[in-house]
């Protein structure tokens, strides 16, 4: 009788955990830390994957890229490259430390840019890997502001 109970519980909860995330969160999401981001100074990243995990889309790597996006961008501000992470750990929070250089050219050059943050996705249907990502806006200041 009693573990019967706790079976439904445990069930109701699995079920409750569904219903909070959206199919949008099926790629996760990342925010970071400060905010704005200081060129020079360290970013403190926080990918969370929980709703991708517990919608199946368990992450086997992620990358992490900084954009301008193309209705801002003037052809010459390729992503940079943040980072790759392996799979999250159980939980789905899979934070990291990165520093932008400020002297990279492209913050020089367009001190004004707007930014994104995006995180690719990377999860294994069989034996092919699929990606799907996700971007959210990024206030960047530079190192000498
Ligand atoms: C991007 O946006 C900034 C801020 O609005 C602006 O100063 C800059 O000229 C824009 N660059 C391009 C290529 O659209």
């Amino acid at each position: 009788m009693f573990s019967k109970a706790l079976l439904a519980a445990s069930a109701l909860v699995g079920y409750t955990l569904a219903q909070s995330c959206p199919e949008a969160s099926r790629f996760g999401g990342v925010t970071y830390s400060p905010n704005p981001i200081v060129l020079g100074q360290e970013v403190t990243f926080t990918g969370n994957f929980a709703c991708a995990i517990e919608l199946g889309y368990a992450p086997v790597f992620t990358d992490y890229f900084l954009e301008v996006p193309e209705s801002n961008n003037t052809g010459f501000q390729p992503p940079v490259y943040i980072a790759r992470r392996g799979p999250p750990p159980s939980g789905g929070i899979d934070t990291f430390t990165y520093t932008f250089d400020p002297e990279y050219s492209p913050f020089t050059t367009n001190p004004d840019a707007q930014y994104v943050i995006v995180v690719q996705t990377t999860h294994a249907e069989g034996s092919t890997l699929v990606t799907g990502s996700t971007s959210s806006g990024a206030s960047i200041v530079q190192a000498s502001d």
